[in-house]
């Protein structure tokens, strides 16, 4: 089992975890939970432009920067109880030997060979560029800013050589292209082998067939698999010292070379061939879409031509996750990191959400709100109260629940239909539909409330305390299967209530357990399972940003009225502003100035306001307001103590009611709120906000 190796170059958000990581943690303890043997790997890619890139920007060794992250990726995975056999690291010297080794088995076997390419080199950095250095308008859709190595926009891959225009993306200056030597991965030899192996390929999800078919198309052509660079893993054949193996090429050995290094550690050297060479043995990777025909093609290809290692089984690659449109702001887009969403949320609650909205056949939408919503009606109101019943009914009344002699119809029903939704689960989770079974799941645990409100216990025991018996035995044998199968989903959570309700053995042993003859349970007395999520209602107001005005139009039918394209950080909106008669157009663009960003947009002479700028009025001037030139765009701006971050969108009405106005301390104008008689200042980083000319004291803000 393997998850994509990230990118040792930035924080992991929640986008990652859904995409390559959840799943396959949830994938791999269902199969233990079968008993199942299994390896289960990742680590960091620590070679590749993303590392050096971060590294330029800091002027610091791009081994710092993989060194920073690795460390992080591995506590946050903790962190959330991903737990891989071995978070591995591509920079390990071992990982470097083997990853040497194949690459000169293929070279040895004629798959991979020499030929020339015409390499981007800027005169100005005095280096050759990689991909990822040289930016241009994409050949395909017209993108401006689209990377040498693929097109953000149609996802298209590319060569720096089809971009139209383009520039270094460190120096900005044109690059010239030399004809350098390199070794090439001759996918096109490689091609009738991988395409009967890829015919056999009907498991797999229906987007990963169509990428893959898509990037076979007309017919595979060599590529390129060595690169001028120093950062990398260096190239085992004469003449080639100064260049590097391709990232891709490497960090995908890096699956292999962490289940051996992992065998090593364990102190049985050959535990990994288990896995790698056993034919009948599957081997699944979790990925995200823009990974899938690395792993579906050239890894594979790869694996062809080496010959002695299994090939993917399954690619059960996801689509993407987004922040959920409507609502985006930058305090959540912070909250989407995954260090900061555990600072907030359980880890099982992060856990079990993502599980709900998996991007398994499409993109979906994440948001705060929905987590909140979710969790609290379902995991908690459902799960949690079910376990949170039978714990207090049995522990208040000291029962010690046996298996009953003999079942009524009704308890032979719910047993039936108990067993019916586990079958569907585990074929779900066969299948790697992670997010069904878990709606599963909360069937059996509907189903088992229901049971339980319509057995009416409390009323058995005055009378039948046999009858009882069953009853319970029946609610505490659903609830012990139930707990079982969300095992995968919320670990720990599992675990602590199979011991609370006192089921025999472990959880992780459950499957084993429920399937014996005698099970029988004696709960204890304990507080409710979870808490639930307290929804605080922020209170509302503007939630104010920094801006930069990148381009100016006028309006076409209104002669006060400018269009303003702006960049408030998370993204650029687009403002009507009635500026024309205060300022020359060409005057505002590269100004800072502050955005309301949750204002209800609006369509002002039939052009869409996506919120508005702040601007001081007089009566004879109107003059925008600005921040310090050293506050970078996106910074949030403060009315007292309160950045209204969360608050959800605004009317023109409720802003107007912060009564925001220019006043005058000590000698200099700055922006305050007089809502209700109270003076608040507005900063941003600790410092004011200020019309870019003076105006008349008092002059309103609007
Ligand atoms: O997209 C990424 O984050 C890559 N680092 C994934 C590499 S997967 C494999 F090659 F290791
Ligand atoms: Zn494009």
């Amino acid at each position: 089992m393997n998850s994509a190796l990230p990118y040792a170059s930035g924080p992991l958000h929640l986008g990652h975890i859904a995409g390559s990581y959840l799943g396959a943690d949830i994938f791999v303890r269902f199969n233990r939970l079968l008993g199942n043997e299994v390896l289960f790997i990742c680590g960091s890619d620590e070679y590749g432009t993303p590392i050096t890139i971060k590294a330029d920007k800091e002027k610091v060794d791009p081994s710092v920067i993989a060194e920073r992250y690795h460390k992080e990726h591995e506590a946050t995975f903790k962190g959330l109880d991903i737990e891989f056999d071995i978070f591995s690291r591509t920079t390990y010297p071992e990982h470097a030997r083997i990853a040497g080794e194949i690459f000169l088995d293929l070279y040895n076997k004629g798959f991979l060979k020499e030929d020339t390419m015409d390499s981007a080199y800027c005169n100005t950095c005095a280096r050759y560029l990689p991909d990822r250095y040289v930016e241009g308008t994409c050949p395909n859709c017209g993108f401006e800013k689209a990377r040498g190595d693929q097109c953000d926009i149609c996802g298209k891959i590319l060569d720096p050589k089809d971009l139209v225009r383009p520039v270094c993306a460190i120096s900005g200056d044109t690059p010239e292209f030399r004809r350098t030597k390199h070794l090439f991965l001759l996918l096109d030899r490689l091609q009738p082998e991988l395409l009967k192996w890829f015919d056999g390929k009907d498991n797999w999800r229906q987007n990963v067939r169509a990428f893959t078919r898509n990037f076979i198309g007309n017919g595979l052509k060599p590529r390129p698999v060595t690169r001028d660079l120093e950062w990398g893993v260096p190239v085992p054949v004469i003449g080639y010292e100064k260049k590097r193996i391709y990232v891709w090429f490497e960090a995908l050995i890096g699956y292999v070379s962490a289940s051996i290094i992992f065998s090593k550690e364990k102190g049985d050297p050959d535990y990994w061939k288990k896995f790698w060479q056993d034919k009948s043995v599957p081997a699944y990777y979790f990925l995200g879409k823009d990974n899938i025909t690395f792993h579906s093609v050239i890894w594979p290809s790869i694996l062809i031509a080496h010959s002695s290692l299994n090939l993917p089984y399954d690619i059960p690659a996801n689509e993407y996750l987004v922040l959920s449109g409507k609502k985006f702001s930058r305090s959540r887009s912070v909250g989407f990191v995954v260090d900061e969403a555990l600072k907030n949320y359980d880890k099982d609650y992060i856990r079990y959400y993502l599980s709900t909205i998996l991007p398994e056949s499409g993109d979906a939408e994440f948001s705060f709100d929905e987590l909140v919503e979710k969790t609290n009606s379902e995991l908690i109101s459902k799960y949690g109260n079910l376990v949170h019943r039978l714990s207090s009914f049995a522990s208040a009344r000291s029962l010690s629940v046996k298996r009953p002699a003999t079942l009524d119809e009704l308890s032979t029903g719910a047993m039936e239909k108990c067993r019916k939704t586990v079958d569907d689960w585990k074929n779900l989770l066969e299948a790697v539909e992670i997010k069904k079974a878990l709606r599963k799941i909360l069937d059996l645990i509907q189903y088992t409330n229901a049971f339980f409100n319509e057995s009416r216990p409390w009323d058995l025991i005055k009378t039948d305390s046999e009858k009882a018996n069953e009853k319970i035995w029946v609610i505490g044998f659903l609830t012990a299967w139930a707990t079982v199968t969300i095992f995968p989903y919320v670990p720990s959570s599992a675990r602590k209530i199979w011991k609370t309700l006192g089921f025999p053995g472990g959880v992780e042993n459950g499957l084993t357990t429920l399937q014996g003859k005698d099970f029988a349970f004696t709960p204890v007395k304990s507080d409710p399972p979870f808490k639930p999520i307290e929804v605080s209602e922020a209170p509302a107001g503007p939630h104010l940003v920094v801006g930069e005005i990148g381009e100016v139009k006028d309006h076409p039918n209104a002669e006060k009225l400018l269009l303003l394209g702006v960049d408030i950080g998370t993204r650029k909106i687009r403002l009507v502003a009635g500026l024309r008669m205060h300022y020359d157009p060409s005057d505002l663009v590269g100004r800072k100035i502050v955005v309301v960003e949750n204002l209800k947009h609006s369509r002002i002479r039939g052009e869409e306001s996506q919120g508005m700028l702040l601007a001081a009025d007089d009566g004879d001037h109107v003059r925008y307001l600005t921040v310090k030139d050293s506050i970078p765009v996106g910074a949030e701006v403060k009315i007292g103590n309160d950045a209204y971050g969360d608050s959800g969108e605004i009317s023109i009405e409720e802003l107007q009611g912060f009564g925001i106005r220019i006043s005058e301390r000590n000698g200099s104008q700055i922006a305050i709120s007089s809502r209700d008689g109270r003076e608040e200042t507005l900063t941003v980083n600790g410092s004011g906000v200020f019309p870019e000319k003076p105006v008349k004291v008092d002059s309103p803000v609007r």
